[in-house]
């Protein structure tokens, strides 16, 4: 059984891998379920957090061991040294990755609801997960989140109260070729849901 959490790390020549014996097909083979990164990217206000949160109600209460990593709470602590340069909301997305390889070892169905602005970091992530990667595209108009602004933050960016601020002040590249699109204008929360729960299903996740 070959073990490699820690995939994509940058060689030293003194850090020499263990292989542990107990691995994620291990893992799987006592349990009734099999690990998926959903990562939801999208502006600040597009509805990752709300959608991540209700998805993973729904599969918790499908019995469903899951865990959802939410840009502000892992901000609030694991990344509490990094702010939003372009530098740091690399490291801000790197690291999370490797969080979400954790989890995903660990046999945890894993949400990650990060702005995640940089398509080379979202490339970086799927590439460290492999095929259970789900890129998630919250594509909600810039109009439309900051109209809800939920946080108050898209008034204090207008005002130059907060620099490097998602789609005024700091870019957002959109994915490419995500495998899912959520146009939150025009479907519901409970519609968003369903969407994700179906390719879960379709890809045997559920
Ligand atoms: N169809 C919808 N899907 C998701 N959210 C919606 C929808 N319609 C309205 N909303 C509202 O939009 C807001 C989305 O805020 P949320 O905090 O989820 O965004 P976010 O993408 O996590 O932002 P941030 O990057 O700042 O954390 C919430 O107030 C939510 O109630
Ligand atoms: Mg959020």
């Amino acid at each position: 059984m070959g073990m490699d959490a820690g995939a994509g790390e940058k060689p030293n020549e003194n850090v020499v891998r263990h292989n542990l014996t107990v691995d994620r097909q291990a893992r799987i083979g006592i349990s009734r379920q099999r690990s998926a990164v959903l990562w939801f990217t999208g502006l600040s206000g597009s509805g990752k957090s709300t959608i991540a949160n209700a998805l993973e109600i729904r599969l918790h209460q499908a019995g469903r061991l899951s865990y959802l990593l939410d840009g502000d709470n892992v901000r609030l602590g694991l990344n509490a040294d990094l702010g939003f340069s372009e530098h740091d909301r690399k490291e801000n997305n790197r690291r999370v990755a490797h969080v979400a390889r954790l989890f995903w070892d660990a046999n945890v169905l894993t949400l990650v609801s990060f702005i995640s602005p940089f398509r080379h970091e979202r490339e970086t992530a799927r590439q460290l997960i492999g095929p259970d990667f789900i890129e998630i595209f919250v594509d909600t108009p810039m109009a439309e989140c900051e109209k809800r602004d939920p946080k108050g933050l898209y008034v204090k960016a207008r005002k130059g109260e907060i620099a490097q601020f998602t789609g005024i002040s700091s870019p957002y590249e959109p994915p490419e070729n995500p495998e899912i699109v959520l146009h939150t204008d025009r479907e519901s929360v409970a519609e968003s849901v369903e969407r994700i729960v179906a390719l879960l299903t379709a890809r045997g996740y559920l």
